[in-house]
């Protein structure tokens, strides 16, 4: 719905309308803020379906066969988004069973889905079993022996990978770096472990063992740790084709390709990066002497990120003089932990003045009672007053689904934007919400 000669701004989906506001994906967001109320999110359902199908078809053409990529909902997890992702005919990543329960409420075919998680618990296994999940990415010995016993209850054999780690740091932020032989996550290959659970796993009647998963981190902008990665893991392949005659069918690279946040973020070319990996996993089988595996990626923020977008409405604004600028919204942390967190850097727009050059440095600050309860730092808009609506762009990955409702503030709506027609997917939570499970 995008007119190519209108002006953007960071992303193609981000537009200025002709009386001045912003627009997202087609639709001006003045509008959408008096019809649904902010803080308000907004996703742009198009702009999914077209990730969706470019990493399908890049990765089919570029590693063949069955490879292909799984949405990893922990970036964003709404009934509405399973139903895209089963009418674009994509597997998912599920790492919890609350994820789980909303993809089987969603209709989403379960046997298209990979059940991850470092600590299932038996409940955890049982209920994936009983949704027919198509297979288990298992961390440990201890899941591994639990998921045999209960899927021997059920007279099932589990298709599994192993879930192990290459010793591959992506310089990435420490917090989503998660390959490194130091990590919570998998069994590290260097250690000798990993060998162990696929000797493990290959020993299970219930379990059927079908390859192997790494995941190195999030938010990175260069292929050579994927590579890096891909050789450890088709030398791993290697040693347990040695020591059992077992060979992976299977490679799982996980996710974690970067999105841009801000103009300082280089724009990445997912298909030229899958394209790379490809050749770089060809010749990783090649020198190993072993066959092309199924390629599977897990990509998460590079699915949804730029499709999502945050409108707030301006109250206080106070300046203080030799200090900074502090602009209050209505939302806050409970809606985007991320600078809390991690520091993220945003872009922010003056949504009521887009047509108008960002003259102001600005902190956007939430309505916690907590100091670090801020959106961005530095931020350049244009002079906001009380009344404007401020947008913040990318938030369509783990923002929703980080969400919580600190301060006893209720989670805003999400509203899907598909062919310039708005549709709710996600109703404003009430104060009745808030209290429904108080006893
Ligand atoms: N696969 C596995 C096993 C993962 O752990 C993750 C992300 C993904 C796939 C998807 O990665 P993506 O393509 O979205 O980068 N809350 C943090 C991000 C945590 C990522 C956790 N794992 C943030 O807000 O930046």
């Amino acid at each position: 719905m995008t007119n190519c000669s209108e002006k953007t701004i960071l992303h193609d989906n981000v537009t200025v309308g002709e009386n001045g506001t912003l627009r997202f994906a087609g639709v001006d967001t003045a509008a959408l803020a008096d019809k649904y109320g902010t803080p308000l999110y907004l996703m742009d359902a198009d702009l999914i379906r077209t990730r969706c199908r470019l990493y399908q078809s890049e990765m089919k053409a570029a590693f063949g066969g069955a490879s292909r990529p799984l949405f990893a909902g922990k970036a964003f997890c709404t009934k509405a988004i399973y139903r895209i992702m089963a009418e674009c005919g994509m597997s998912v990543d599920l790492v919890s069973p609350g994820e789980l329960y909303t993809a089987k409420a969603a209709g989403f075919p379960m046997e298209r889905a990979f059940f991850h998680g470092n600590n299932k618990t038996d409940a955890d296994i049982s209920l994936a079993l009983d949704s027919g999940v198509g297979c288990f990415v298992c961390d440990s010995r201890e899941e591994l022996l639990a998921l045999d016993k209960i899927a021997g209850e059920r007279a099932v054999r589990q298709p599994v990978l192993l879930r192990v780690t290459p010793g591959i740091d992506p310089h990435t932020f420490a917090a989503v770096t998660t390959g490194k032989v130091d990590s919570k996550f998998g069994s590290p290959i260097a250690t000798g472990a990993a060998l162990e659970l696929a000797e493990l796993a290959l020993s299970l009647s219930h379990v059927e063992l079908t390859g192997f998963h790494c995941h190195i981190g999030s938010q990175i902008f260069d292929v050579q740790p994927y590579v890096d990665a891909a050789d450890v893991m088709f030398g791993f392949i290697k040693s347990v084709k040695d020591a059992t005659g077992f060979v992976a069918g299977t490679l799982n690279l996980g996710g974690g390709f970067g999105v841009r946040y801000t103009e300082s973020d280089p724009a990445f070319d997912y298909a030229a990066a899958i394209r790379s990996l490809a050749d770089a996993v060809k010749a990783a089988a090649k020198k190993h002497g072993l066959p092309m595996p199924t390629v599977l990626l897990e990509p998460g923020r590079s699915i949804v990120a730029d499709a999502g977008m945050t409108l707030y409405t301006v109250g206080t604004v106070k300046e203080i003089p030799g200090f900074r600028t502090y602009v209050s919204v209505d939302g806050g942390m409970p809606d985007n932990p991320r600078y809390a967190l991690y520091r993220s850097v945003y872009t922010v727009v003056n949504a009521t003045h887009a047509d108008r050059a960002p003259d102001r440095a600005v902190t956007v600050a939430g309505r916690c009672c907590e100091s670090g309860d801020l959106i961005a730092e530095g931020a350049r808009v244009a002079t906001p007053v009380r009344g404007d609506l401020l947008a913040v762009l990318v938030t369509g990955a783990y923002n929703y689904s980080m969400a919580s409702n600190y301060n006893r503030i209720p989670r805003p709506p999400v509203v899907f934007l598909s062919n310039g027609k708005d549709e709710l997917a996600v109703r404003r939570e009430s104060y009745e919400d808030l209290v429904r499970n108080d006893l």
